[in-house]
């Protein structure tokens, strides 16, 4: 390569047009298709261009900028809920094979965050609260985007926990903490995923900016994991050139950057010192391994390619189904029978379509959204924070259901109005809706709007209620009790008015189970306010000045006992515990047997409906002191009657702690419980385990 050729791959831009319109900007060349990031390919070598699309839910639409649509796939957590590592690779190969046919070969996919604040306004796009979750299903989801000759990311490393202040809070954790808990969500997806890319994350841990980071980079990412890939910013996230020693191979999306660092102030740097020469030569090696092993150069993509929407609307319609929770469903109210005669739905535009998350990872459907509502801003920014609706009106698949109903809808404004349908109705469906995006944070977690008193009234004019939420967080379920059935419907993607009206209908026996805990309270999280929330100014969308404050997250509260592991630790009850699940049958798990290593037990259906279950198996206690980890999971599809023997293999990681250099497992009894929540478990076993200790 020469001088030149050496800082072409290290930086890129968003070709979008943003920023500076004057002879400043940078120019949009004519190839470049407007998506998150272009970065030139070296023809003369046969090096490919890197076009690179968002791609969490599906192929991202930038703003409507694009003319085309994408299937959009539910939200991350309603593909979690499904606790199916295989659907998750089958969503992700379909999103790989649309952006192949969009033209883009770099998927920033696989956000892999962990919830440690239910306010986090991104929530909604990442998995879980647990390591081993979040790992096991990042890393099948990467899996699938990357068999198809293309590249993704695992993003965004490490601890971006809220979105308040991101560009500037510092998280202050502890070696251990960290590897006991973001960090291990990360190193196994790493493992099962293999993806060409890490993007670094915006805030800072321990005084250090991520991007800049010598311990997430350098030791963590590449000597502990001895992760061959190479490292890509988040879009503005580069705070200096010095990043390049640090372990950034590659700054994304320039123009929100103070300056571009890896471009001729890298080859400038390179030329006098060699440390930069040397980081140089790696940073290229790396991206263009990445190039080559996922075969990039010998598979180049081509926009313009075949879209099998049908095909592709069916993964997202079955993601749907096995990713809605059945929260609460009293006196069998739910299945609802097709002979039910008046059916009053009421609010949550179910009439018009189902709700999506907003910002970086928003899927526009073909044709674009049924709705959208703006919430302020101009331009760009307007348009990538606005409340989306994907055209799969639940109305209309309720109706097509209940053929032989009146179905009457209600929008909800008024709630006399409500009440009157609601009355003279034999079931009541609420749809109740909780909007998030990137870059803000919930204030809290009630339902906007006078949601709230809505349900409530209704439910109590009604008996059988039902209510249908669609958030992208857990939220607080004031009027719970006088609900009859509640099912999370989170944000359920291109066909989701489809999958809420079969399980409604029981054509789908839900077998959704959450991946994060809903607390009873805010006052039961470590942090009962989001740190700096309505004190930090609000992030402006674009190439905007990142105002740079004090914001100081202290993530050693929790530690790596994140949801339901603090729950154990402070002896707190959840409204719904992580893992919790109804279905339309009943299930039983026995029989557990473990050596520590692996774990044998039997799911059997004893019910009368054939149907899945997650069977899933926790640590509970170390030497006598209780602890709670996920060391297993296992999702069984039963007939009637049916049972299964499963075997899990047990991450020794999740038994250990992390020393300062490796793991360590202390000697002692080990009591495992298998549950179908994190806290309904069944009689543990006891295993007696040596003292072990190994590096990562
Ligand atoms: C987000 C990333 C995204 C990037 C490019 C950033 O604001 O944090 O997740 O990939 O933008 O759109």
């Amino acid at each position: 390569m020469t001088d030149d050729e050496k800082t072409t791959l290290t930086h890129g831009i968003i070709p979008l047009p943003l920023g500076p319109t004057d002879a400043s900007a940078p120019p949009i060349p004519k190839e470049a298709i407007p998506g998150a990031g272009y970065i030139p390919g070296i023809p003369r070598l046969n090096i490919p261009a890197l076009t690179e699309t968002d791609a969490s839910l599906g192929v991202a639409y930038v703003s409507g900028l694009r003319g085309d649509g994408a299937t959009a796939l539910p939200s991350g957590l309603a593909m979690a809920s499904s606790w199916n590592p295989q659907l998750l690779e089958q969503g992700g190969t379909i999103i790989g094979q649309e952006a192949r046919a969009k033209g883009f070969n770099v998927l920033l996919a696989g956000g892999a965050n962990l919830m440690r604040d239910p306010r986090n306004g991104r929530t909604f796009e990442y998995l879980a609260e647990d390591p081993l979750l979040t790992g096991v299903l990042v890393g099948h989801a990467i899996r699938g985007v990357q068999s198809n000759n293309i590249i993704s990311t695992i993003k965004h490393l490490a601890l971006n926990g809220q979105e308040t202040g991101r560009k500037f809070a510092d998280v202050q954790i502890t070696d251990a903490h960290a590897r006991e808990s973001d960090l291990l969500a990360f190193q196994i997806g790493i493992e099962i995923g293999n993806p060409g890319s890490v993007m670094c994350a915006y805030n800072r841990v321990n005084g250090h900016q991520t991007c800049a980071s010598d311990y997430l980079l350098n030791q963590v990412l590449k000597r502990d994991w001895r992760y061959k890939g190479f490292v890509m910013s988040d879009w503005g996230a580069v705070p200096g050139l010095d990043a390049a020693l640090k372990g950034l191979d590659q700054q994304s999306g320039e123009q929100l950057d103070p300056a571009v660092f890896l471009g001729d102030r890298l080859a400038e740097a390179a030329r006098t010192n060699p440390a930069y020469a040397v980081r140089r030569d790696d940073m290229n090696r790396r991206i263009l391994r990445s190039i080559y092993e996922h075969g990039l150069d010998r598979n180049p993509v081509k926009p313009g390619g075949a879209i099998d929407f049908e095909a592709h609307g069916a993964v997202a319609l079955e993601l749907a189904k096995q990713g809605i929770v059945l929260l609460r469903n009293e006196g069998g109210v739910l299945p609802l029978a097709a002979s039910a005669k008046r059916i009053a739905v009421i609010g949550g535009y179910a009439d018009t379509g189902v709700l999506s998350g907003a910002g970086s990872s928003q899927v526009h459907a073909q044709g674009g959204p049924a709705a959208l509502i703006t919430q302020g801003g101009e331009g760009l920014a307007a348009l990538f924070i606005s409340e989306q609706y994907h055209r799969s009106a639940p109305l209309k698949a309720i109706r097509a259901m209940a053929p032989g109903a009146e179905v009457s809808f209600r929008n909800g404004r008024y709630v006399s109005e409500a009440v009157t349908a609601a009355k003279t109705a034999d079931v009541v469906i609420v749809f109740a809706r909780k909007w998030a995006a990137e870059t803000m944070d919930q204030p809290d977690l009630t339902l906007p709007d006078g949601q709230d008193a809505l349900i409530a009234a209704v439910a109590e004019a009604n008996p059988r209620t039902i209510v249908v939420l669609q958030s992208g967080n857990p939220v607080l379920m004031p009027w719970l009790d006088k609900a009859a059935a509640v099912v999370q419907a989170w944000y359920p993607g291109a066909r989701g008015g489809e999958a809420i009206a079969s399980v409604l209908f029981g054509q789908t026996n839900p077998s959704g189970h959450l991946p994060i805990t809903f607390p009873r309270s805010e006052s039961d999280l470590p942090r009962p306010k989001v740190d700096g929330f309505g004190t930090v100014a609000p992030e402006i969308v674009g190439p905007a000045p990142v105002i740079d404050q004090e914001l100081i997250l202290n993530y050693d509260i929790e530690g790596s006992d994140l949801g339901y592991r603090w729950n154990a630790r402070t002896g707190k009850k959840a409204l719904f515990p992580f893992g919790f699940g109804l279905s339309y049958t009943t299930f039983a798990t026995f029989d557990l047997k473990t050596d520590g290593r692996t774990a044998q037990f039997t799911i059997k259906n004893t019910g009368n409906r054939s149907g899945a279950d997650v069977a899933q198996l926790y640590l509970i206690s170390r030497d006598g002191k209780p602890m709670q980890r996920l060391t297993g999971f296992q999702r069984v599809e039963l007939e009637p009657g049916e049972s299964r023997t499963v075997s899990v293999t047990i991450d020794q990681r999740l038994l250990a702690n992390w020393n300062g250099k490796g793991w360590t497992l202390p000697s002692g009894n080990y009591e495992f419980a298998l549950g179908d929540n994190a806290e309904n478990l069944t009689p543990a076993v006891t295993v007696r385990l040596a003292t072990r200790t190994w590096k990562d």
